[in-house]
């Protein structure tokens, strides 16, 4: 048979850029298609109903363009959404077909970076109150501590490229501090949102040099090559032309120009109506 399938990747807006990037530089031989839900963003304090509405309304498109395997780039939609619509969704659309999300490959590597077994998390409001990291995290290491801190304002920041500016900083660095005296052994920070890497440079000047920064772009890559490598059934129907084509549910020239300063590229991007 021959192999037509792309990947999908899936975020609220430019998030998910952070996971493609990865990936791309990982798997380059792929296709990728890449939706932003930009006109919608932030789903980070949005219903559960709402976001698994959204979510889904994502997900039937990528399969409509033709994607086998979707990654949700994003720990809100993974958070709030993936579990539902694997177990309730996917049999009734099509069983061969999967959505895979960033929190349990996220999990599954804290380990090997804390000293302390002291972490934190930061992540959008939908993440935290979930409860996803501190539960995945009990699971499979209950001995280490998390502490979590909501930053609501974040992910607007970067969708509008505000992050820049003093009234920006100051709200970065006040849900850093929130989080560091919650608990002073913190020795390793999981950047738990697909947005906050493209402000990484802005979160380190208020994060003490001893503390480890994980963004979650590597660990997605790495994990994703090692579930092809573990499915070759799927692997197989991937095609394989290097290709990314860009979709947004907003104007198609704003999605260009603030993703070309994000990828540091010029990019095409097509605008498409979800639900
Ligand atoms: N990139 C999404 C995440 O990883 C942001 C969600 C939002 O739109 O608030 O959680």
């Amino acid at each position: 048979m021959k192999a037509t399938k792309k990947i999908g990747i899936f975020d609220s807006g430019y998030g998910g850029l952070t996971i493609l990037s990865s990936l791309i530089k990982e798997l380059p031989d792929y296709d990728y298609i890449y939706l932003g839900d930009n006109a919608r963003t932030p789903y980070g304090t949005r219903s559960f109903e709402t976001i698994y509405k959204y979510s889904l309304q994502a997900t039937k498109k990528l399969f409509e363009m033709d994607c086998q395997i979707i990654i949700f780039a994003c720990n809100t939609a993974s958070a709030k959404a993936l579990r539902s619509i694997q177990q309730n969704d996917l049999p009734k659309i099509d069983s061969t077909y999967r959505v895979l999300g960033v929190i349990r490959p996220s999990v599954e590597e804290i380990e090997n970076l804390t000293q302390t077994n002291h972490v934190g998390i930061l992540g959008t409001t939908g993440t935290v109150k979930s409860m996803s990291y501190p539960i995945e995290i009990k699971k499979l290491y209950p001995h280490i501590k998390v502490s979590q801190q909501a930053c609501p304002m974040w992910v607007p920041l970067v969708e509008n490229r505000e992050y820049n500016t003093e009234g920006g900083k100051f709200f970065i660095q006040k849900s850093i501090e929130k989080l560091l005296s919650e608990d002073k052994k913190i020795d390793t920070i999981i950047l738990g949102c697909t947005h906050y890497p493209i402000i990484e440079d802005i979160i380190k000047q208020y994060i003490p040099e001893n503390i480890k920064l994980i963004s979650q772009g590597s660990i997605i890559a790495e994990s994703f090559k090692d579930y092809l490598r573990r499915h070759p059934e799927f692997e197989s129907l991937c095609s394989k032309n290097s290709s990314v084509q860009f979709y947004t549910t907003e104007s198609n020239k704003g999605f260009e120009e603030n993703a070309g300063v994000f990828l540091n590229k010029k990019i095409y991007a097509n605008t498409l109506v979800l639900g």
